[in-house]
């Protein structure tokens, strides 16, 4: 496996490599999430490229940036176990300069859910996946369905800068009690990881209404608040696959999507129907 570091070295040696390059983008702290990512990339392309970037702009200012999860070592190990071709590792000073030109999230789609509460996220999320897709030009790039907001929003920003690489969405991946994993489940207590059996239980709740044909969205929605009570609800919504409300479920239309806090851990989570 090669590290690199530096973009234009990267760009040089991806450069008339004539090979179908899948890339996966990471903030590190890999989990069987981001592992299942880079299997389905490796299946689908003669190259795999993997980055590790905590990028800072995507933390709005009450964030705790220093507090994320750092596994570096850990992290290359698991990479070159699992046949990455490519370890993009940059620092900030090779990804960001002092005065930028910027990129904005949708005025609408971009501060809704996650959004409305972390109001500068998706421009930092969309400026550095756009920088890195420049920097990588994948075949295909590879995210995970549990977050989403941010597969719609890189979605709609390839289509809508008329970039050339292909979105790949890839399932969620659960642990054997139905958590979905995330970087920062550990962050939670004992307790507090228990507390967040509700929110896959919720979405399961929501699962057994549909499959009773009870599509309505205020009563799945209400299930859904009991399951979840007493935590710290942020949203419980239904939408379609572009992000608007629906009244009703539409089997093949639909994302429902759950966020809670629990203690000052944020966990999201959803399914696809
Ligand atoms: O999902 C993530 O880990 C990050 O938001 C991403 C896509 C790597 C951009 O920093």
């Amino acid at each position: 496996m090669k590290i690199i570091s530096s973009p234009l070295e990267l760009k040089k040696y991806l450069k008339n490599k004539n090979l179908s390059i899948g890339f996966v983008p990471t903030m590190g702290a890999l989990h069987d999430g981001h592992i299942s990512l880079i299997k389905k990339a490796k299946k689908q392309n003669d190259l795999v490229v993997v980055s590790i970037f905590l990028n800072p702009t995507q933390f709005c200012k009450n964030e705790d940036l220093d507090k994320y999860p750092k596994k570096d070592e850990a992290d290359k190990h698991i990479c070159k176990l699992i046949g990455v071709g490519v370890l993009f590792f940059p620092q900030i000073k090779d990804i960001y300069e002092d005065d930028e030109v910027s990129l904005m999230a949708p005025k609408i789609r971009g501060y809704v859910l996650e959004g409305s509460t972390r109001p500068s996220h998706f421009n930092g999320v969309l400026t550095v996946v756009q920088k890195l897709l420049n920097i990588v030009t994948p075949t295909k790039a590879y995210f995970g369905k549990k977050d989403a907001q941010q597969l719609n929003l890189i979605s709609l920003m390839v289509k809508q800068l008329f970039m050339s690489v292909e979105i790949v969405a890839v399932d969620t991946v659960r642990e054997s009690d139905g958590l979905a994993l995330s970087s920062r489940n550990c962050y939670l207590s004992t307790k507090e990881r228990q507390d967040a059996l509700k929110i896959s239980a919720s979405l399961h709740s929501a699962g057994i209404m549909v499959s009773k044909n009870i599509l309505n969205s205020d009563e799945i929605t209400k299930k859904m608040k009991e399951v979840l009570s007493p935590l710290e609800i942020f949203y419980v919504e239904i939408l379609n696959r572009d992000f608007e409300q629906l009244s009703q479920v539409e089997i093949g239309n639909t994302i429902i999507l759950v966020e809670v806090k629990i203690g000052t851990t944020r966990l999201l989570d959803n399914i696809w129907l």
